[in-house]
């Protein structure tokens, strides 16, 4: 007789969906790719590797924030190259946020899908966002110092863990994740050098699946979930922010979502890894034994992690700023320096992801194209 298997339900996650009679952010998504239409083509820009980033040279967003064109072909380089850089931007943080809700209706998200409210990084811990003594919840402030105080000892320089457990796409522990944030490093590394991000692509990795673990890939969910919220909370007399984190879906303190493990994304059209790294390390593969699932995350983790020709590094200067798709791309900052750091980001909520078997990799669609 074949041993039994503990297999981990598919359905573990209270759901909320069924309870909201509205349109959907998911229900009736699938669609065609979208269009660049060239209108950024006038603005220099360079692709910083093969697989992953652009840079554009010398292009103020401010001087396309009211182009509505230029800024949904903004929306789909980046969900196309993954992550996109911008030098010495004067953009404020109430024109980010403008940009941040724009790239995505622009691209089509869904009207009840607004910014992220961060449950813990919001303006209850006091942070501004500018000189003028502003507090926003709709800005997650990343500090160097505020990290430190919360997360402990995997934010100082001298940490004994390994810096690529680091890597996740954000807030993916909502059942309506992102679908681009903005980072704005508004004090680079007071050390004057350290503090660089790194992106992976999801694209990519799923490329680099042969096509029998591709097929099960195609066919797995996965749950996110982010414990360390409710245990911060307690442990520093947060107060956590609990209705409407952006969108309606968006409630409760379980932080806790069933996602595809392979997400195809609306603006490409293209299939990416998404249940993988840090939004799934507490989380787990559903439909599968323990045993399997802690494998599959662990193989998934190594090729995020270990193919550093999948990966791309920014160095930050002051006011530099940088746009990806939490769909399609992981990212982890870098932990290497003991100055302040600090810069306001925006995170816009996108669809509930779905999988469309139909489909294509990356690689395959761009084949089709030329
Ligand atoms: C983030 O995880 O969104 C922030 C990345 C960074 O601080 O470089």
């Amino acid at each position: 007789m074949a041993p039994s298997v503990e297999v981990i339900s598919p359905t573990p996650v209270p759901s909320i969906e069924a309870k909201l009679d509205q349109k959907s952010a998911s229900s009736g998504f699938i669609r065609e790719p979208l269009k660049y239409s060239g209108s950024l083509d006038e603005y220099k820009s360079f692709d910083v590797t093969p697989v992953i980033g652009r840079e554009f040279s010398d292009l103020q967003l401010t001087d396309i924030l009211n182009d509505e064109a230029k800024i949904r072909d903004l929306a789909i380089t980046v969900s196309r190259r993954g992550v996109v850089f911008f030098r010495n931007q004067s953009l404020n943080s109430d024109e980010q946020k403008i940009l941040g809700q724009k790239l995505g209706e622009l691209t089509g998200k869904p009207a009840t899908s607004k910014l992220h409210r961060h449950a813990v990084n919001n303006s209850g811990r006091n942070i501004t966002v500018n000189e003028h003594g502003k507090l926003d919840d709709e800005i997650s402030v990343i500090s160097s110092e505020v990290n430190r105080k919360l997360y402990g000892n995997r934010f100082f320089s001298d940490a004994q863990n390994l810096a690529s457990e680091g890597w996740h796409a954000d807030i993916t522990f909502e059942r309506v994740p992102s679908d681009y944030a903005i980072l704005k490093i508004t004090h680079s590394p007071e050390d004057q050098t350290g503090g660089d991000t790194l992106w992976a692509s999801g694209y990519e990795v799923y490329d680099r699946l042969s096509p029998p673990i591709q097929k099960l890939a195609d066919t797995l969910t996965a749950v996110h979930h982010q414990p360390s919220f409710n245990k911060i909370a307690q442990e520093h007399g947060i107060e956590l922010i609990d209705g409407d984190r952006g969108a309606p879906e968006n409630t409760g303190f379980d932080f806790k979502a069933s996602h595809p493990l392979v997400r195809t994304n609306p603006v490409t059209g293209w299939k990416s890894l998404f249940g993988a790294a840090g939004q799934v390390d507490n989380g787990w593969i559903e439909g599968v034994s323990k045993y399997e699932s802690e494998i599959l995350k662990k193989y998934f983790r190594q090729l995020i992690a270990e193919n550093h020709d999948l990966q791309v590094r920014f160095k930050w200067e002051t006011n530099d700023l940088a746009i990806w798709d939490n769909r399609s791309v992981f990212h982890s900052a870098t932990n290497d320096y003991d100055g302040k750091r600090q810069g306001n980001r925006v995170v816009s909520l996108g669809e509930i992801p779905y999988h469309d078997p139909v489909s294509k990799s990356r690689r395959e669609a761009l084949a089709a194209e030329v």
